[in-house]
């Protein structure tokens, strides 16, 4: 299941083979990664970027590929856990980031299209009117607005004019291709897997070491656990659809205020709707989310056909802002970009101007607020104690839980479960042809138990969003080893 942006052919890069020394190393090639690596470059240094798949392959590749400041209720939301000067910044920062994208991608990649927030029942109108509040607020242009191009009565409607809709792949495979070359180099399908802070920083992949005299890592979930990030991170997963239109799909980038979030764009005849939320881990056995967003564009929309299914997670921190900057507070050598709320096209391109800046003069003048190392006020602290309570309970009531199967003769095809042995779990998935894939529910990260997601046919990890396939292949970190292969387990009697 792929996103549409992620069909299209583009130029590839080698895997690294050798050891390499380069001014700055870039862990990651999604829009942060390259976004920060291109204006790196622009100063003059020598960039490597390691990308463990394709640039763009991860969270770039699957989203709804809208760029712009008007971002749902965020700015109510950045006011009330960190007040009015974070919003400023925020609004301000990501204004930048359109910006940067329209330049970098250029007019005719970039198309212009108002952004609205909207509400369909009272309470989510009561949230739009303080949107605009704070948005307007924190210095952006919004208005007001019947939003009336959509089929359905909407209660309440906040616009903002000239945001960008474009092709995230694209975009951010065309920043790769201006990284290689000249001293720089972008090396596809190597995964970092050990990072050595010194002078210079060493790092081992699975295809040789690469030094470098300062690192960014922008791996979307920072892999390395100095700094207790995935402790400040809560991961969201969500589902997207694009539905083939008979008819006109309207033309803005509209997103609801509230529950259930609906997110829409158009794409040539297609309508793209993205929502339905969950933690990742944490989705219920045979819930289909793709089922309830193809439902919602049948019910508004005359529907052709569903062309693409696809989902993401995005990180979000405790104190409901990004963090951008020194890994940890003394680090001169070391630099991360994450938590961009489900925003990260222009989060992380606002983070690449912020990097670019810190690693070339250490001057920015949003770095202050954006960086890890701030103090969050007393209403994020709750936040953070209710999610990693939640993580630990996870630890402890997965390993109480039962088994879901006994015997894995009983397994359907398309189907997995839990097999217990003694105190051992193993994760068993039979796959459409009858062959059993069995792996260690330990996750590599820090050995929570993983869960099995039937919507994405893959093992993911409740605690801090690390996901695996079938065959226990990392999708996505903190992890970076894969789950270990299991004999089946032996059938009972
Ligand atoms: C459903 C959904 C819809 C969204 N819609 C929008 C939207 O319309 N607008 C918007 O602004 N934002 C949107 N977002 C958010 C946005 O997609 C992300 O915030 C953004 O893409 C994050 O970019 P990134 O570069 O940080 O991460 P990624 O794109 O995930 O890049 C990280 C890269 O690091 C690589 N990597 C990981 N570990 C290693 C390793 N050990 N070694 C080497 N490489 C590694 C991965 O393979 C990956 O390619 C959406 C998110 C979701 C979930
Ligand atoms: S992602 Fe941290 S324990 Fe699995």
């Amino acid at each position: 299941m792929s996103s549409p942006w992620l069909q299209a052919r583009h130029a590839e890069h080698p895997p690294l083979r050798e050891a390499q020394s380069f001014d700055v190393a870039v862990i990651g090639g999604g829009i942060a990664g390259m976004t920060t690596a291109l204006l790196l470059k622009r100063t003059g240094a020598t960039v490597a970027v390691l990308e463990a798949d394709r640039v763009a392959s991860g969270a770039t590749g699957h989203n709804t590929a809208k760029a712009t400041a008007l971002q749902s209720t965020m700015y109510s939301t950045i006011r009330r856990h960190r007040g009015t000067e974070a919003a400023q910044v925020y609004a301000a920062a990501s204004a930048a980031g359109v910006e940067e994208i329209a330049r970098l991608a250029g007019p005719s990649e970039a198309q212009r299209r108002p952004a609205y927030t909207f509400a369909v029942d009272e309470s989510g109108a009561q949230a739009v009117e303080q949107e605009i509040d704070a948005a307007r607020e924190a210095g952006l242009p919004v208005v007001a607005d019947e939003l009336s191009e959509l089929p359905f009565p909407v209660t309440a409607a906040a616009r903002l004019d000239d945001q960008i809709e474009f092709d995230p792949v694209r975009h951010t495979r065309a920043l790769a291709g201006q990284v290689d070359g000249e001293g720089c180099a972008v090396f596809e399908r190597t995964r970092a897997l050990r990072l050595t802070e010194g002078s210079p920083c060493q790092i081992d992949t699975d295809g040789g070491t690469l030094t470098a005299d300062r690192v960014v890592v922008a791996t979307h979930a920072p892999v390395w656990d100095r700094g207790l990030y995935f402790a400040r991170l809560e991961v969201q997963r969500s589902y997207c659809i694009a539905a083939r239109l008979r008819e006109e799909p309207p033309r803005g980038l509209s997103i609801t205020a509230g529950e259930p979030i609906r997110s829409l764009r158009p794409r040539g005849d297609q309508l793209v709707v993205c929502g339905e939320g969950h933690e990742t881990g944490k989705h219920a056995s045979g819930d289909d989310p793709y089922s309830r967003l193809e439902a919602f564009a049948r019910e508004h929309w005359s529907v052709a056909d569903i062309t693409h299914r696809w989902s993401a997670q995005d990180l979000v921190p405790t104190d409901r802002f990004p963090m951008v900057g020194r890994y940890l507070p003394r680090s001169s050598r070391l630099f991360v970009a994450t938590g961009f709320m489900k925003w990260g096209l222009t989060g992380g391109t606002f983070a690449g101007k912020v990097l670019a800046d810190l690693l070339n003069s250490d001057e920015n003048p949003w770095s202050e607020a954006l960086s890890p190392a701030r103090l969050s006020p007393g209403s994020s602290w709750l936040h953070l104690a209710r999610h990693n309570l939640s993580a630990g309970a996870d630890f402890v009531a997965d390993r109480l839980a039962p088994a879901t199967a006994t015997d894995v003769r009983e397994l359907r095809p398309g189907t997995a479960a839990v097999i217990r042995e003694g105190a051992d779990r193993t994760g068993v998935y039979r796959d459409e042809e009858g062959l059993l894939h069995c792996v260690s529910m330990r996750c590599t990260h820090l050995g929570c138990l993983v869960r099995f997601n039937s919507a994405e046919t893959t093992w993911d990890c409740p605690c801090h969003g690390s996901r695996f396939a079938v065959d226990g292949t990392v999708l996505e970190g903190p992890a970076v080893r894969p789950l270990p292969a299991k004999p089946p387990p032996r059938p009972p009697g």
